[in-house]
């Protein structure tokens, strides 16, 4: 196989600034400058979580940087307030995560996501237990249900929204590689399987429907020789690549395998059963050579493919059929995307609307713009110019009875490529190419991260 040396991936960049500069410190404001004017209903807290070393550290790469929280509290139609907090993980404080006492699943940095379940906020990455934390972003502490969550936790768990219950997953590079967890809508009730895996994929989302999971067992896993690296994935030619569909309702029953083109999926977009019993799962997917380029190394794959590679995602679509094992994988946009988000009332289900953070046009500059895909893919983006990049779009259903699937409000933090200015940018969802309903200034530069929720008073705990 022809290779082609790869520049150094985005998140191994030793001298990574710009947008993604960490902030030194943490801070207060408030009654923050609007322009435009902020819905009352948007009455809540909008959080987000991504890396940040702390200062002096040595820079690492991005992805096992301590978590960091930003938020911002909007309340009857004002900013109220910008703060911004470290996870105090035991990892934060200085605790190893591998000793001679064994693995410390509380002692990594708490960087990727934040969610609430059971009216409990949780600060969550993908090899370490969820951290608690509170409404005004302070760190309570790491959360293992009572003893009964023995591995680590996804930072993309999926909450069904008929049955309220939180479907996750943790991975590890040590047998069993995966195991699933249904955790009940209180949090009171922890159901665990183990899920035969090929080997230790690095398994960053998953899917479900109304009635499966789906796994995505994929080439990049877990490399003992990487370790010194600091970053101990890699792509593995070999170990193939698959999707595999587990019925919800047979916690013991068998997966079904189906063999996909090699690929990596960080984000799943959406995933339902279609009428006819078919799983169809939309996923942003990097090729093999975007893999190269994106994650660093060879880049597998022709030499031409190598040459055209850019390291973005690409929207993709693969319908697994359980009747005859087939499987359909259709390219669904050639924009490259990310950080893919939908309404979460339809986790699981047919959904008219996708959002994602796209580039500027084929190959262009990186996270310029906030997308808006009809199921027929046409688009509609929020351009934000050469300048300013924006982070993930996370959709807030309006309240009105009855509402249209796409009523309601995209928020996103962008950042000045520079990294010095940030603003929560409010888009109306039905019209995303038009003027923001409104922007709130933020004190600082907020580099540039992971994953955010929208927190509605409602379910924000110790208000
Ligand atoms: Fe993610």
């Amino acid at each position: 196989m022809a290779t082609t040396p790869a520049p150094a991936p985005i998140g191994r960049r030793p001298e990574l600034g710009g947008r993604f500069t960490p902030v030194p410190d943490e801070i207060d404001a408030v009654d923050l400058p609007v322009e435009g004017t902020l819905p009352p209903e948007l009455t809540g807290r909008y959080l987000r979580n991504g890396p940040n070393r702390l200062p002096g550290e040595e820079p690492g790469h991005l992805f096992t940087a301590h978590g960091m929280l930003h938020g911002v509290r909007l309340r009857e139609g004002r900013a109220e307030w910008y703060r911004n907090r470290w996870v105090r993980t035991r990892a934060l404080e200085g605790h190893p995560f591998l000793s001679e006492a064994g693995v410390d699943l509380a002692a990594v940095p708490a960087n990727t996501h934040v969610i609430e379940h059971g009216g409990r906020l949780f600060a969550l990455v993908e090899n370490g237990l969820p951290y608690e934390v509170d409404a005004d972003l302070g760190t309570v502490g790491p959360c293992d249900f009572g003893g009964r969550l023995t591995t680590a936790m996804t930072a993309h768990p999926k909450t069904d929204p008929v049955s309220g219950d939180l479907h996750f997953f943790g991975y590890s590079p040590f047998p069993p590689f995966l195991t699933y967890h249904r955790l009940s809508a209180d949090g009171g009730d922890l159901v665990s399987r183990g899920v035969d895996v090929a080997g230790p994929t690095m398994m960053h989302d998953f899917a479900v429907t109304a009635e499966h999971v789906v796994w995505l067992d994929l080439p990049m896993t877990f490399q003992w020789q990487r370790m010194a690296t600091g970053m101990p994935f890699g792509w593995d030619e070999s170990y193939g690549a698959r999707l595999g569909v587990m019925r919800q309702d047979d916690p013991a029953g068998a997966v079904t395998w189906f063999d996909v083109d090699p690929c990596y999926v960080f984000h799943v977009g959406g995933a339902h059963s279609d009428d006819d019993g078919r799983v169809v799962v939309d996923g942003a997917r990097y090729a093999p050579a975007d893999v190269g380029v994106m994650w660093g190394g060879p880049v597998p794959g022709d030499p031409a493919a190598a040459a055209a590679a850019t390291g973005a995602a690409r929207m993709h679509r693969w319908v697994l059929d359980p009747r005859d094992g087939s499987v359909t994988e259709t390219a669904l946009e050639e924009r490259g995307v990310e950080f893919p988000t939908i309404d979460e009332a339809l986790v699981g289900r047919p959904a008219r609307w996708r959002y994602a953070v796209a580039d500027r046009g084929a190959g262009g500059e990186r996270a310029g713009a906030v997308v808006k895909v009809d199921s027929d893919g046409t688009l509609a983006a929020h351009e934000l110019g050469p300048d300013v990049v924006a982070g993930e779009a996370v959709f807030v259903a309006s309240e009105a009875p009855g509402r249209a699937e796409d009523d309601g409000w995209l928020l996103t933090i962008t950042t000045t490529r520079d990294g010095a200015a940030s603003r929560l940018l409010v888009l109306d969802a039905t019209d995303v190419s038009g003027p923001p309903v409104a922007a709130v200034t933020l004190p600082r530069g907020v580099p540039s991260g992971f994953h955010g929720s929208w927190i509605p008073d409602r379910c924000a705990p110790r208000m």
